[in-house]
């Protein structure tokens, strides 16, 4: 009888265990994304309080929070401070999910100090991310004429960096003596959007010829067999071949910078919406399935996934951000089965990031923590970063509408 008890007991405590487990998972598929937006909302809520102590500069934009901070190091809105849009487009997004037109009204004026970059020549690609975060969902918002305006001069500025015979845009001019030649960097995908969005708004139809190109000669010389990226690709000016891929922000030349892979992903799904081109669909796929398989139990990737001191190496929660929002877009152009298994990731990566270990403090005025900018210069190392907060309020936008 004895025996029977214990055998009993054991089945009760295996089947509980179990049932725990299995409760456990199917949570971490279920986000709160009214509970984070309100969360996003009293952090912007904070921030603004703090920025409006003495008198604002809305020149000045959010840029990121060291690891003993809790406000803002803020940076003047120049052409070589690439961040300068995520703040102005985080409160457009503050504004879209929480309605409150306080929120609107100082979208506005951040973004207003974006707009002379406009008037000057391209100082390099960024001029898509410093635009396209600011005027472009401020566009998306309000319908804006003279938004439309800005975003449009602001991509004929950018294709000048086109160069017809290698095929690509020059990402930092600045970098070419440096880096033997005409440079292009996996970050600079996403700026493909602002040509795409410009050929379809009244620009020239060349400047979705340019994207196009651009994404093919990428997607042909940028990419190891198994789909992860080179961050940095050079190639010769006059003559258009490749010379060499290398790294700038990785851990090295070889490795994968989990960054560069974000921006491939989030890169590629929108190339394939806005070409319907199945080459970029199944090569989104291909790119964003290399990333999914080296991730770590948490969802949220180390800085470089070849870094050799995984596990004691830092995460970066900005990669994260970039792509759970992408593949939030790409699962919807999946077959079912596909799609769901980006569903899922991406939930897992919402609400990995909405947990205890990478939720910001309440002290903090960020979203997030434990990003990670250009660990070789030993910059902005385990901290909070605009970008990161900048992908994740999109990624919850998209996940509600998604919901919804
Ligand atoms: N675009 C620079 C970076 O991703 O850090």
């Amino acid at each position: 009888m004895k025996i029977y008890s214990l055998i009993l007991l054991a089945g009760v405590v295996f089947m509980t265990c179990g049932l725990a487990a299995c409760t456990q998972s199917a949570s971490a598929e279920s986000m709160d994304v009214a509970g984070a937006r309100d969360y996003c909302h009293s952090k912007v809520e904070k921030t603004l309080g703090v920025l409006s102590r003495d008198s604002v500069d809305y020149t000045m934009m959010p840029r990121n929070i060291a690891a003993g901070d809790s406000v803002w190091h803020c940076r003047k809105a120049t052409p070589d401070e690439w961040c300068a849009g995520f703040w102005p487009g985080v409160l457009w997004y503050d504004y879209e999910l929480s309605g409150d037109e306080k929120i609107r009204e100082q979208a506005e004026r951040y973004t207003a100090s974006l707009g002379y970059l406009s008037r000057k020549p391209v100082f390099d690609h960024d001029l898509g991310f410093l635009i396209f975060c600011s005027y472009g969902n401020g566009y998306r918002l309000t319908g804006r004429d003279e938004y439309k305006d800005v975003i449009l001069a602001s991509a004929d500025s950018l294709a000048t960096l086109y160069n017809p015979t290698v095929g690509t845009l020059l990402s930092w001019p600045r970098n070419v003596e440096m880096l033997g030649g005409h440079n292009t960097i996996m970050d600079n995908m996403i700026n493909l959007e602002m040509l795409f969005w410009a050929a379809r708004n009244g620009g020239e139809h060349r400047l979705y010829d340019i994207a196009v190109k651009h994404a093919e000669t990428t997607m042909n010389n940028q990419f190891r067999p198994d789909g992860t990226c080179y961050h940095v690709a050079v190639y010769d000016a006059e003559k258009g071949n490749l010379l060499r891929c290398m790294t700038h922000q990785g851990y090295a030349d070889n490795s994968t910078w989990a960054r560069g892979q974000a921006w491939a992903i989030y890169g590629y799904t929108m190339v394939y919406r806005e070409t319907k081109d199945k080459r970029f669909l199944d090569f989104a796929r291909k790119v964003t399935d290399a990333y999914l398989e080296r991730l770590p139990d948490d969802y949220v990737p180390y800085w470089d996934f070849d870094d050799p001191t995984i596990p004691a190496a830092p995460r970066d929660a900005s990669a994260a951000c970039v792509v759970a929002s992408a593949l939030l877009e790409l699962q919807g152009y999946c077959v079912p089965e596909e799609g769901k298994r980006y569903m899922d990731m991406a939930r897992k990566m919402l609400v990995s990031l909405s947990g205890k270990e990478y939720r910001s403090a309440d002290s903090r005025c960020s979203f997030l923590d434990h990003s990670v900018g250009h660990k070789p210069a030993g910059s902005e190392i385990d901290a909070s970063i605009i970008y990161a907060d900048y992908y994740y309020i999109e990624a919850l936008k998209r996940l509600k509408d998604l919901e919804s």
